[in-house]
């Protein structure tokens, strides 16, 4: 029988208006722009205002998009997953609610926590439901409101984050095109050094978690910083030896958008060229499992049907790993 692969046959995306730029950061912590570029590549970063406005509103946009530019019915979704730490509540998820409000009638979905691999790993839970022939249509989400949970007076950590979502749609592929194969891992002993310390069930909120700053992030940057770079250039190079393939056979690599040094230390690592580097974090930073779907969004124009393309993330958790895929389509044709 000839095996089924999911594909990302069409990509959107959503950031919003607001501009938080370094000099506006300047005013707000004890920071400089050039620190902040020189340390981590990014000039600014994107933030959802308005009261009420969560993580769905992005997402909806991202998906709504999509469903506009595959010019396809969202009654012919049969799944959506929503990747995300910034869900709208703690329940239900916020893939219920994209659901109803794009108008999905037809699918079911869910949320998937795995911080900034949460795309990553939604990408490939997705694809199961594909390869399978259980779904013929999977929308996958990621999107962040890191400004609803980061604390602007913490300059370490407050400087790399922003909002924004994307979202791609999955089908199964007539040429076996799409994912090919993928390394996904946790190690919760990363815990201690970037998680938010309560609003979950072991601290709930209550009036000492709000006083002593609990419901931020809170992130050893350092340590964070060291792991990243180890496990994004280590899982990259395993995905590649494993399927053969060396830095000369890949046409990009989609690397999650934390810091810019992170990134160029797994290029390095897998022997890429820096043009075949693709980065947008000067522009958005880090906004968490919407980094990856923001940048294909981005760099949509310049893949070709059949690229080699390897994706690489790393988060809190902590959480890491790599997909290998081929792309789908000649984007300017879609
Ligand atoms: O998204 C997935 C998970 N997150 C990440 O991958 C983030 C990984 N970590 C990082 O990107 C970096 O660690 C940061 C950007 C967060 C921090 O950069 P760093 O180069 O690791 O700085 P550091 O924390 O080691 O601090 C170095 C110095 C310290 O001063 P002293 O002690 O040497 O005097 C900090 O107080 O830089 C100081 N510093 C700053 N100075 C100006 C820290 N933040 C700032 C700032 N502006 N915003």
């Amino acid at each position: 029988m000839k095996k089924i692969t999911a594909s990302i046959t069409g990509v959107a995306g959503y950031i919003p208006d607001y501009i938080l730029s370094n000099k506006e950061l300047e005013k707000m912590v004890d920071t400089t722009d050039e620190w902040i570029l020189s340390r981590t590549g990014i000039s600014e970063r994107r933030i959802l205002k308005g009261e009420g406005q969560g993580t769905s509103v992005m997402c909806i946009e991202a998906v709504n998009r999509l469903l506009d530019k595959k010019k396809i019915s969202p009654l012919d979704i049969d799944l959506i997953i929503v990747a995300t730490v910034t869900p709208d509540y703690e329940f239900p998820s916020t893939s219920n609610i994209v659901c109803d409000k794009v108008g999905a009638k037809n699918a079911w979905g869910y949320d998937l926590s795995a911080a900034c691999s949460g795309f990553l790993f939604a990408l490939t839970t997705g694809a199961q439901f594909i390869e399978t022939g259980r779904c013929k249509k999977v929308i996958i989400v990621g999107g962040d409101k890191m400004s609803s949970i980061i604390d602007y007076t913490d300059r370490s950590t407050c400087i790399i984050f922003g909002d924004g979502a994307g979202a791609v749609l999955l089908e199964p592929d007539p040429e076996e095109l799409g994912i090919q194969d993928f390394i996904l891992k946790t190690d919760g002993a990363g815990i201690k050094h970037l998680y938010m310390k309560a609003g979950g069930s072991a601290y709930p909120s209550c009036r000492e978690t709000v006083d002593k700053r609990e419901h931020f992030v809170y992130q050893e940057g350092q340590a964070v910083f060291k792991s990243a770079v180890k496990g994004m250039a280590d899982v990259s190079a395993e995905l590649l030896e494993k399927n053969k393939l060396t830095g000369a056979d890949i046409q990009w690599l989609v690397a999650h958008q934390a810091n810019k040094r992170i990134i160029e230390a797994t290029a390095e690592r897998i022997q890429l060229a820096p043009e075949k580097v693709l980065m947008n974090i000067q522009r958005y930073g880090n906004t968490t499992a919407g980094t990856i779907p923001l940048l294909m969004w981005d760099y949509e124009q310049k893949f070709k049907k059949g690229d080699n393309i390897v994706i690489s993330a790393f988060g809190g958790g902590f959480t890491w790993g790599a997909i290998y895929l081929k792309w789908a389509y000649n984007s300017q044709n879609k």
